[in-house]
């Protein structure tokens, strides 16, 4: 856990209320009724979750046990069967959403194309069918990695169908950070396209996935299903390398959904910590499904006529939870976009939202404030007029923000949904209800029915209201990660050991710092762990280091995080180097250029400090407290009287 001390934030006293007119429409229409449903699951969460189970999912098999929770492992509905592929497909064919839209695709060039459940449903099941000729089958996992197209869903609703658990990896990932995925996850077979627009420019995808799995370094991978995107010519390599638009003609699309255990593993997705390499957060069927479910049906309110778009990538959780799973287990119009905003076309995002009509639009205050930057007008020039719910997600969010997206973008108009999550929970925990919660710009207020969520100290006790302390959750959900994927002791230690266990009370630490004010809302004031948050992306400090490490000239780094107006963060890194080796600003570029390489250009520094040693308590632990000041320019306060070498300090100060 970091040194850092938890400060308490400013007070934010303005207060905005939800129209009458959404209230009165709303799925949940008052703070009185969230209450009620609040205090309901507190009594009996097992009762409570149970039935919306019953309600909202088919099942092949009823389960026989709620909950069994042998803490840190729970497991939901057990003895149940279900499919995730048919609570998001098949389960609407037979209603009049049949020939709703599913996936209203826009890509980066300008292309677009329109999925119906039925239509969807179809590519699924041919696409598993396509899995499945290729050896797949219940239990192998398929490694994914993938532009921002419809093939990325259909891949994922495939999986699920036939009971393989996927691993998505961000397509903006390198080479090396595919590799350590694949060969975590023991991947049977990959699916990727020939390439992906991004900003402008083709990411050679298939080529990186060339490299990651060359010279055996994925022994478990088997082939390679090769989705035609930007077209240009690409390495096949025979008997291994399959293109899709070859398999398809030739499969079947008759491919009933597989029953599968309530605990059998949907996904694996990698996320970073504050130790060692990415963790796999596994997550299982059922549970996970129902609280997709049931988290985007009460924060977005979902009516049928709505068009809702959540701008993030199928390689993070919310793509998985609020694109995919979340959306079409509703049977709602899931908007995919596969551009970003960029020089050519910074207004690109309301292009969208004219043109589709968005209803509900679900971005990151990162995405916001490069907004801000742009300019109102962009905005301004289109019609947003169909807006009518706006939501918030990966980051604290700055009231000066939210403040902007309120005006600007909601016209005042539109109630803002500020959801605090993350990978390992699988849904979103503390966020307003649109009909329901009054909003205080940058806290996510309450949490939602079921989720038990607390401020403690590092001995389980709740601090006071307005005091800083550490986010816990008291009691299982159903979207909680299971495990690490092939290691529950690092789940253990990690997630339910920092506060030790005590009398058989476990909770669950999610790694940020948080308060609590008055009226029970929370404010979330990030990461306590050596994790940096970078424009809603998550990195760990430790990754960084080893990729900068692992460059010849590198002896020694320290990779600490400085506030960003846009970015929330910047990655500074503090490198002390070989003794043949000079500081130049050659050598810089070359360490950004090769953390880029190692990890994915999202972990590039933006900052790289030269100096002789770093600070060092006695015991020979990096000061990162010390650096951070230093990093953002300011005075370096607090005990230093660890300080193995004070003439390090003076000298770093010197040179920042
Ligand atoms: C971390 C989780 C969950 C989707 C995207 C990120 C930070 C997330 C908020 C918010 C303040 C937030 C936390 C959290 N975070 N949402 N609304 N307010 N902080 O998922 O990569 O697993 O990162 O993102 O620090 O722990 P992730």
């Amino acid at each position: 856990m970091s040194e850092s001390t938890i400060e308490s934030g400013l007070q934010e006293k303005r207060v905005f209320y939800p129209s009458a007119e959404f209230s009165s429409q709303a799925q949940v229409k008052s703070l009185d009724e969230y209450q009620q449903l609040y205090d309901r699951a507190q009594a009996d969460p097992q009762t409570f979750w149970a039935e919306l189970a019953e309600q909202e999912l088919h099942w092949f098999q009823p389960w026989h046990t709620v909950l069994d929770w042998q803490p840190p492992f729970a497991q939901w509905f057990v003895g149940g069967q279900t499919n995730v592929s048919y609570n998001c497909l098949d389960r609407h064919l037979t209603t009049w959403r049949r020939n709703k839209a599913a996936l209203i695709w826009e890509g980066e060039p300008g292309d677009s194309r329109t999925l119906t459940y039925a239509q969807l449903h179809r590519e699924v099941c041919q696409f598993a069918n396509a899995l499945k000729q290729l050896g797949v089958g219940k239990g192998d996992v398929v490694g994914i990695y993938m532009p921002m197209i419809p093939e990325a869903a259909i891949a994922m609703l495939a999986c699920a169908r036939i009971g393989a658990p996927h691993s998505v990896v961000f397509g903006g990932f390198s080479a090396e950070a595919v590799r350590d995925r694949l060969a975590d996850g023991k991947a049977k077979l990959v699916v990727t396209a020939d390439g992906g627009w991004r900003k402008d420019a083709i990411v050679p995808l298939k080529t990186q996935v060339d490299r990651a799995i060359a010279d055996g370094a994925v022994p478990t991978v088997e082939n390679v299903l090769v989705v035609r995107r930007t077209g240009q010519d690409i390495d096949m390599q025979p008997g291994r390398d399959h293109w899709w638009h070859d398999l398809q003609p030739t499969v079947s699309a008759d491919c009933p959904a597989e029953p599968m255990d309530s605990e059998d593993v949907l996904f694996v997705l990698y996320t970073s910590g504050s130790t060692g390499k990415p963790k796999g957060v596994v997550h299982t069927t059922a549970g996970y499904n129902l609280y997709a479910h049931m988290t985007t049906k009460w924060i977005f309110d979902l009516q049928d006529t709505d068009v809702y778009w959540c701008t993030a990538d199928v390689g993070w959780i919310t793509g998985h939870s609020y694109i995919v799973y979340g959306p079409l287990s509703n049977g709602a119009t899931s908007v995919m976009y596969e551009g970003a905003p960029r020089p050519s076309n910074p207004g690109c995002f309301w292009d969208v939202v004219e043109k589709y009509g968005v209803t509900i639009f679900y971005t990151a205050p990162t995405a916001i404030r490069a907004f801000i930057k742009m300019g109102s007008d962009l905005p301004q020039a289109r019609d947003l007029s169909s807006l009518r719910l706006l939501g918030t997600v990966g980051e604290p969010i700055n009231p000066e923000a939210w403040m902007w997206y309120h005006t600007v973008i909601g016209k005042e108009r539109c109630p803002i949904v500020d959801t605090w999550w993350q990978t390992e929970t699988g849904g979103v925990m503390i966020t307003p209800l649109p009909g329901a919660t009054p909003t205080k710009p940058g806290s996510a207020t309450r949490p939602l029915p079921g989720i038990l969520a607390d401020v403690v100290d590092l001995d389980g006790n709740s601090v006071p209201d307005n005091e800083g302390g550490y986010l816990v959750v008291r009691h299982p959900w159903p979207g909680m990660m299971r495990t690490v994927y092939g290691d529950p002791d690092r789940f253990r230690r990690t997630y339910w050991e920092h506060i030790p266990p005590k009398d058989g009370r476990y909770l669950y630490f999610a790694g940020d710092g948080a308060r609590r004010d008055e009226d029970g809302y929370f404010w979330v004031m990030g990461r306590v762990d050596d994790v940096i948050n970078v424009a809603g992306h998550r990195l760990g400090t430790m990754e960084i280091e080893s990729a900068l490490v692992s460059h010849p000239a590198v002896a020694e780094a320290a990779v600490v995080g400085r506030p960003d107006e846009v970015k929330g963060n910047e990655i500074v890194a503090f490198v002390t180097l070989e003794s043949d080796q000079e500081p130049t600003e050659e050598l810089a570029k070359a360490l950004k250029k090769h953390v880029g390489q190692e990890i994915g250009a999202i972990a590039r520094p933006g900052d790289i400090r030269f100096s002789d040693a770093l600070p060092k308590t006695r015991s020979g632990k990096i000061m990162r407290r010390l650096l951070r000041s230093i990093a953002s320019g300011q005075e370096v306060s607090g005990d230093t009287s660890t300080l193995e070498d004070r003439s390090v300090l003076d000298k770093l100060r010197g040179g920042a």
